[in-house]
């Protein structure tokens, strides 16, 4: 299939499901919690909350009606929209920024931090959970004290995982294998229908798990600290953090969006599908949250710990439950499917790309790409251990990001999320504003003059552009 059309997803619920399976993932269980807690609570929530709908959602849009437009990989896609406005082919760029800086390197470290989570799936089956609560120096104890010894226990067991390189290495190669074996082959039914039941499943065992955390957990205080309004402590640096928090949330700006709409049927309505894209993956975030911050707080966590957060919390909770051990299990099982059904769409642009290119057949698309995102994953799991003191760009003073350590996994982290997804924005919303013809947009997405879309296109023209530069440079200064 050297340039011929792509698979089309089969139905409007299997669109939405893969969509939806790529924007909620470890983004909304793992780093939006940590996020939230790295960056003072509400102060960061209520701004993640209004960037996802004045600015995520019109970014949404755009890049589904390129793509959808295009009908081709993130970059072809893009170029072929340049040309037939009569402007600069090489707009195509922010196809390839996306679809490698953005995607590959993205994909390089979230198939550690799921490489954890599966890690985490054998743990909770072997009961090492309950352990925690078992062991002699917490079974004695009991209120917070018994609380603060669990807590060790807890920590002591995800620090000792990433003391172990080998492992994690072992467990990370584990999902790079899966994701590199579903994206080869292909967008197929049986993708479709793990994701039509997975992800219901999921928020599901989400929701049991918020009402564990309301009997059980200082609830009350998370809500306060989620959503009351508290912006003293909000600087440039929170608000670019926030920013990029939704776009990696919706998947945006990687060329995932762009490549999903080359898939998608004409027939079905862009600005609805992202509505319900962006509805339900704020829903999973918040919801994640109010199940983590009542256990953080009754257990006396600390919030701003960072990336081991919902590894140190979780596991004290499925500890002590009824059942805990087979919860827990499932709980990590589903987490690895949605980062699965979120990696596939990392790796996806990409492959598109190889398959337009160079006519490479998508298995060998799929292992070079999947294959360089392992290679530079490596850098991300020495971080945890072997390089934790190296500090790649302390020669140029560089040694702490936001009060953590400059190393290669936070360096990572911060240039996808903090520099490429809002300058891809960036770019993005003057492309789709000013580059593409308007009517182009206005027919791919099947909509009437005024009303949504003028409102979409005010937005992306004026509104994302002037917001997101002012936040890329009071955040970078
Ligand atoms: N949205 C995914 C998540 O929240 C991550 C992702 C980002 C996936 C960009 C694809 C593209 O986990």
């Amino acid at each position: 299939m050297a340039s011929g059309p792509h698979e089309q997803w089969s139905s409007r619920m299997a669109f939405i499901f893969a969509a939806v399976g790529s924007a909620v993932g470890l983004g909304n269980i793992w780093r939006f919690p940590y996020m939230a807690g790295e960056y003072g609570g509400s102060a960061f929530v209520l701004i993640y909350i209004a960037f996802v709908l004045f600015i995520g959602v019109p970014v949404l849009m755009a890049e589904l009606t390129i793509g959808r437009r295009g009908g081709m990989s993130p970059i072809n896609s893009v170029k072929k929209l340049a040309k037939a406005a009569k402007k600069n082919p090489r707009w195509s760029w922010i196809g390839g920024l996306g679809s490698f800086g953005g995607g590959l390197g993205l994909l390089s470290y979230y198939s550690v931090i799921a490489g954890l989570v599966l890690a985490y799936i054998i743990k909770a089956a072997m009961g090492v959970f309950a352990g925690f609560w078992a062991d002699p120096s917490v079974a004695a104890l009991t209120g917070d004290a018994a609380n603060a010894a669990v807590r060790v226990q807890s920590a002591g067991e995800i620090n000792g995982l990433f003391g172990e390189p080998g492992v994690m290495i072992f467990w990370h190669l584990v999902f790079i294998g899966f994701t590199v074996f579903i994206v080869a082959r292909g967008i197929n039914a049986g993708l479709e229908k793990a994701v039509t039941y997975l992800m219901p499943a999921l928020f599901l065992i989400l929701l049991v798990l918020v009402g564990y955390a309301m009997a059980a957990g200082e609830f009350a205080q998370a809500v306060r600290y989620l959503f009351e309004p508290d912006f003293s402590k909000v600087t440039g640096e929170t608000v670019l953090a926030a920013v990029g928090q939704a776009f990696f949330s919706l998947s945006l700006t990687v060329g995932t969006m762009l490549a999903y709409g080359a898939y998608l049927p004409k027939n079905i309505s862009i600005h609805k599908s992202a509505g319900i894209i962006a509805a339900s993956d704020t829903a999973v975030a918040l919801i994640a949250g109010l199940a983590i911050f009542p256990l953080v707080f009754a257990y006396g966590l600390e919030v701003d710990q960072g990336p081991s957060l919902i590894f140190e919390t979780l596991p004290i909770a499925f500890g002590a439950m009824p059942g805990g051990a087979i919860f827990g299990t499932l709980f990590f099982i589903l987490l690895a499917i949605a980062a699965i059904t979120s990696s596939i769409s990392l790796l996806e642009p990409a492959v598109s790309y190889f398959e337009e290119k160079q006519g490479m057949n998508r298995w060998k698309s799929a292992i070079f790409a999947g294959g360089a995102a392992f290679v530079i994953g490596l850098l991300s799991v020495f971080s945890y251990n072997e390089w934790a003191d190296l500090m790649p760009l302390g020669f140029v003073g560089i040694t702490e990001v936001n009060g953590n350590p400059a190393t290669f996994y936070t360096l990572i982290d911060f240039t996808v999320s903090s520099i490429i997804m809002p300058v891809g924005g960036l770019l993005l919303a003057i492309f789709a504003g000013w580059v593409v013809l308007r009517e182009d947009m206005r027919d791919e997405m099947g909509l009437p003059e005024g009303g949504i879309f003028k409102i979409w296109h005010v937005l992306v023209k004026y509104v994302c552009p002037v917001v997101l530069i002012i936040i890329i440079i009071s955040g970078l200064t």
